[in-house]
């Protein structure tokens, strides 16, 4: 274990942001966790877990130490009649872990294939895409607690999962670091192609007879078409959440803006496209310096090269401005800044 000063996070956030931690170490076991943890050193400084960085937008050099979480390990813990349950160490690359989920018949997780990051992060925001969340197959997880240094295990229940929501973003942040996740995969799939775009692109691929590697591999078609690369250029992802409204508030914007892009919610109210807000707000393509929102997808605010974190998060306080003026919508940061 190095611990390392005045250390370049450019290469460990996706949006490539030059920044920099005072303190850096990588952790590979929970005795290193602790050890870190009970060096006096570092007691009364901020901390921050590093997952793969494709959550977060540094604006300014980090004062603390950043402990980049490398716990591996994939473990089959038990398996009763129709279910496995899966434990994946906190540092595992999601979709290499997603990969090794469908290789080995586990299904449940296969159309959250090629989300960046890792595992550990994944119950952060309750990870989703073409309708599944990891609520859906998740069954507890493990976390080392900073302050006495124990591990809780967490349920379903405690976690509080909602939509790019979960109570360790609130009640218990900054208080746990993650240490593994264990799902509950089917052994039977059910396969959930509710997104169209699957069907579409099922078909595309000639695929008759449906399967959790091939719905996979659709789902990486349609991310690769639409979401820019990381390693191409700088961003994180959704940089908002799809706003929530009350159905009266939807009915007076569908008055105004027949074309408005909505999905009825379960508890009545209905949830906005934030692209379309933001494109409709005149944002799609705009660049200011290397700050930009993508031409392809306007939820997705991009790094063109050397745009500084503060840069892009004016940038979003700009397009919230722009759609709150002309929708009455305020759009939430998904994207935490640091
Ligand atoms: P990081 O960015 O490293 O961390 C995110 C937050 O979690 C930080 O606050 C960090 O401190 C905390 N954290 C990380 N690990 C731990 C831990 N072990 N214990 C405690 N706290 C921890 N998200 C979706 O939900 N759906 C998508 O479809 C999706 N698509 C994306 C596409 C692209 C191109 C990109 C770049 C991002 C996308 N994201 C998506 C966002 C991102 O992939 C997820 O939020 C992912 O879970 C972040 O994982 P990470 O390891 O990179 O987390
Ligand atoms: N749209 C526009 N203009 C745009 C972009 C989108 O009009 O520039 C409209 C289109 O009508 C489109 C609709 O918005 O049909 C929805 O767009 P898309 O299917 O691309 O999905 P999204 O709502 O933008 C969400 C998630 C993604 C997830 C996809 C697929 C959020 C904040 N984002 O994006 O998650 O991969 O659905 O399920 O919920 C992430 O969280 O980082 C992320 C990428």
């Amino acid at each position: 274990m190095i611990i390392q000063e005045n250390y370049s996070l450019k290469n460990l956030n996706t949006f490539g942001i030059d920044s920099s931690a005072a303190y850096f170490v990588e952790l590979s076991s929970i005795d290193e966790i602790r050890e870190v943890l009970s060096d006096s050193k570092f007691t009364s400084i901020s901390k921050l877990i590093l997952g793969g960085g494709s959550n977060l937008l540094f604006t300014k050099n980090y004062d603390g130490i950043v402990l980049k979480n490398n716990l591996k390990g994939i473990t089959l813990i038990k398996e009763d009649a129709n279910f496995y349950y899966v434990k994946a160490a906190a540092g595992e690359i999601w979709h290499e872990f997603v990969m090794y989920c469908i290789k080995n018949n586990y299904a449940g997780l296969e159309n959250l294939s090629l989300i960046p990051g890792n595992v550990g992060a994944s119950p952060m925001q309750n990870i989703g895409a073409y309708g599944v969340e990891i609520k859906d197959v998740f069954y507890e997880l493990e976390a080392l607690n900073i302050e006495d240094k124990t591990i809780h295990v967490f349920n379903h229940a405690a976690c509080k999962f909602g939509y790019r929501e979960s109570a360790f973003k609130h009640e218990y942040k900054n208080q746990y670091i993650i240490t593994s996740v264990t799902f509950k995969l089917l052994k039977q799939p059910v396969f959930n192609t509710s997104y169209g775009a699957i069907e579409t692109e099922l078909k595309a691929m000639h695929v008759t007879h449906k399967n959790i590697q091939a719905i996979s591999n659709a789902v990486c078609n349609i991310r690769k078409s639409k979401l820019p690369n990381p390693k191409e250029i700088g961003n994180a992802g959704s940089f908002f959440k799809n706003p929530e409204v009350p159905n009266n508030k939807y009915q007076s914007l569908k008055n105004d803006f027949s074309e408005i892009v909505a999905y009825n919610l379960e508890n009545g109210n209905v949830k906005l496209a934030a692209g379309w807000l933001i494109e409709q707000s005149g944002w799609k393509g705009k660049k200011i310096d290397d700050a930009g929102v993508h031409a392809l997808q306007a939820l997705v605010l991009v790094n063109y090269g050397n745009a500084k974190g503060k840069e892009i998060l004016d940038l979003s306080q700009k397009i919230i401005d722009s759609v709150k003026n002309k929708f009455g919508v305020t759009l939430e940061r998904e994207v935490n800044i640091i």
